[in-house]
């Protein structure tokens, strides 16, 4: 036990977030926020707690000698050329009386007052005139809006011919500004900042656009003079309906009552309002209750009314909303032996098909390979789909799947992905703590990244029999992390596991990263013409059990969840004899095994609700055929003909497997499965 303790690995240094915390957690939404001073913390907080942060810093204390249209009114007002001054807000008359004090001196400023009629929308602004004792020339009924200053004034002093200042903080109130010059008034707008815009727009302009295209699910609100920059950029960006309307089917959460009741008056109901108007809490219940709130309102009025330009992305998160039939399967393909065995259906024969069909074994490939890299390959849609129907030729087996690789989708998160000769892939950034984590984008978006795999899905699904259907797939995040992390394949996945141990937050983040990537990746491979998904987890098997239920299962049940109804998923892992169950709890219509459980075995444990694939030891094709005929029967004997069994291999088909002996084993078990 003492060598144990003094095992460094195992001290936690954060503690291990609970099951259901994890669960409710954001789970990879994109969420808005437009802190500014803290917008680090605040991405910070948002990732932690599960989300993909978009942060749009939205304020800037705006020095007073740069309220330049304030000092410009000013000087009008020391002129005489002022008639009539409208102070709306008791902060922005502070603020004007501030800038005028930074240039004038005050009893310039008063006696320049003085001589002016002065009205005081509310008691705040005649407040801060009394503080210069000054008094407002006559008092505005309640409720005090923009139509009690007109009245009175209509009264009091017509405003006709004149010239009326209107002091404005924030928000400009263009229904007195047109009243106003209808009655022929001269209107001189006096807008007054404490809090401008910041220096660069281009963040807070993308976050609009973000939430206008319906790209984004949570938003944050923190502070009442942001939103009113963040109202002020969406009306002069002219997209102010758009982004009111696009903001209706996202969760608007607001830091305390002042954030809310202004949000309120400017027509956006709350959705999250925390009992302690904090950061912290704001987030903490944001990520408890958007899942749930989002359900709602995207399952109903919502999900309808997004914005036509809203993306795949926005779409494809909640793709079980959709009534959609699954890329429009045609009934041979849905009759096909392969779709039946994935739902359970009873089939002629078993189906047929291996992992890794197309690859070095087959020298037609390696030819290929001679003159194109495999990057090159993988990214040339008319070659790989070249490669994956030539495969399904060869060997005459019952489903494609369409050539690439598991971890092209590094790429778009900004990891540098290198296949070095005879090494494997390497990973030059690998991702080791939270700094790195913060380094990868957040916002892919694999339809413009990953265009070519769903280019090549297309072409294949033309060329292919119609019968034959097409299987996209994808890493499981576990499997994809342990790249990220360790930068290359690895033995005892050290780099992984002690980020796993030491900083479970940065692991969830990059989980939760992955697997919002990973449901849009998959189901843009649905869309563009894949009739069923694998999920490689190949190296999930280093897990306990324990750290399986607590890493991984809540992640990968998550993306199964959003894979688009319908659409059979395979859930694939190599040496899971221990996982087997809690696999199928994360979810998949059909389980795939590796050779060192027995197939009738893991069946039993996994129950007749589920289908299963496997099993034969690649290393078996290396045998002679009569020995390879042996084993296939043994297998097929096993799953004893119930529906939902799929043969194939326990892994991929090696590199140096005779091409003879894969042909061999696809006609085995067509013959012996017969019935
Ligand atoms: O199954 C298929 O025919 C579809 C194509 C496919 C490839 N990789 C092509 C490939 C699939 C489904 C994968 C999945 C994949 N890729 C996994 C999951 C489990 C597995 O091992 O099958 C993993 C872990 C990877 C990552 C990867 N890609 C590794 C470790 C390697 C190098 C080792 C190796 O087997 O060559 C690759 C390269 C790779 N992916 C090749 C192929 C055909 C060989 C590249 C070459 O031509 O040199």
């Amino acid at each position: 036990m003492w060598i144990c303790r003094s095992l460094p690995f195992l001290k936690f240094r954060t503690q291990v977030p609970k099951m259901n915390e994890l669960t409710q957690g954001f789970n990879g939404l994109r969420v808005v926020s437009f802190e500014s001073r803290r917008s680090q913390q605040m991405a910070d907080l948002i990732s932690r707690n599960g989300g993909r942060a978009i942060s749009a810093p939205s304020m800037r204390e705006i020095p007073l000698e740069e309220n330049r249209e304030a000092l410009a009114f000013g000087d009008k007002l020391l002129r005489g050329d002022i008639d009539i001054l409208i102070l709306l807000t008791g902060v922005g008359t502070q603020i004007l009386l501030d800038v005028l004090s930074s240039r004038y001196p005050r009893q310039t400023i008063i006696d320049a007052l003085s001589k002016t009629i002065l009205v005081a929308r509310d008691a705040k602004s005649a407040e801060a005139l009394k503080r210069l004792n000054l008094e407002p020339s006559f008092p505005v009924q309640e409720p005090n809006t923009w139509r009690e200053v007109l009245s009175v004034l209509d009264q009091k002093a017509p405003v006709n011919g004149k010239t009326v200042a209107v002091q404005e903080y924030g928000i400009s109130q263009k229904d007195l500004i047109n009243d106003l010059s209808q009655r022929d008034a001269r209107v001189v707008r006096v807008p007054v900042y404490r809090w401008g815009l910041p220096e660069d727009l281009e963040p807070l302009r993308q976050a609009l656009q973000t939430i206008v295209k319906g790209e984004a699910d949570v938003v944050l609100f923190t502070n009442r003079n942001q939103i009113n920059n963040v109202i002020r950029l969406a009306q002069e960006e002219g997209i102010e309906k758009e982004f009111k309307q696009a903001l209706s089917s996202m969760v608007v959460a607001s830091v305390g009552p002042v954030s809310t009741e202004f949000l309120d008056e400017y027509g956006v109901p709350v959705d999250i309002e925390p009992e302690l108007p904090k950061m912290e809490p704001l987030v903490q219940e944001g990520s408890a209750k958007s899942g749930g709130i989002l359900e709602k309102k995207r399952g109903h009025a919502a999900a309808r009314s997004l914005p036509e330009s809203s993306s795949g992305a926005a779409r494809l998160q909640f793709p079980k909303e959709e009534k959609h039939s699954p890329a429009q399967m045609n009934e041979t393909l849905r009759n096909s032996i392969f779709m039946k065995a994935c739902r359970r259906e009873p089939t002629v024969r078993t189906p047929i098909w291996l992992m890794r069909q197309a690859g070095r074994y087959m020298k037609e490939y390696r030819d290929i390979r001679d003159r194109h890299g495999f990057l090159e390959l993988c990214k040339d849609s008319d070659l790989a789909a070249e490669v994956t129907v030539y495969a399904v030729d060869r060997l005459g087996v019952d489903a494609a799947i369409i050539f690439s690789d598991i971890l092209l989708i590094l790429e778009p998160l900004g990891l540098e992905l290198e296949y070095a000769k005879g090494d494997g892939p390497i990973i030059h950034n690998p991702v080791r703590s939270w700094n790195d984590f913060k380094k990868l984008k957040t916002t892919v978006i694999p339809h413009d990244s990953l265009s070519f795999v769903f280019d090549a899905i297309r072409k294949t699904r033309q060329s292919l029999p119609a019968d034959i259907p097409l299987i996209g797939f994808a890493g499981a995040p576990f499997t994809l992390a342990s790249y990220l992390i360790e930068g290359q394949g690895s033995r005892n996945y050290i780099h992984t596991k002690s980020l796993m141990y030491h900083e479970p937050d940065t692991w969830h983040a990059i989980m939760a990263t992955l697997s919002n990537a990973l449901i849009a990746y998959l189901n843009s491979q649905i869309e563009a013409g894949a009739q069923a998904v694998q999920l490689f987890d190949s190296w999930v098997g280093c897990l306990s059990p324990e750290d399986y239920k607590k890493f991984v299962l809540p992640h990968v049940k998550w993306i199964i969840k959003h894979i688009r109804e319908g659409v059979p998923v395979i859930h694939f892992g190599t040496q899971t004899g221990a996982l087997l169950e809690l696999m199928q709890q994360a979810g998949g219509d059909v389980i795939g095994v590796d050779w060192r459980v027995e197939l009738d075995e893991a069946w039993r444990r996994l129950g007749p609700e589920v289908g299963i694939m496997g099993n034969l030891d690649p290393v078996s094709l290396f045998a002679d055929p009569e020995e390879i005929y042996a084993r296939a029967k043994r297998i097929l004997e096993q799953a004893a003909g119930r529906p939902g069994h799929i043969f194939n291999l326990g892994h991929g088909v090696l590199p140096n497997t005779p091409v003879g002996h894969v042909k061999a084993l696809v006609d085995a078990v067509k013959e012996l499965s017969a019935r």
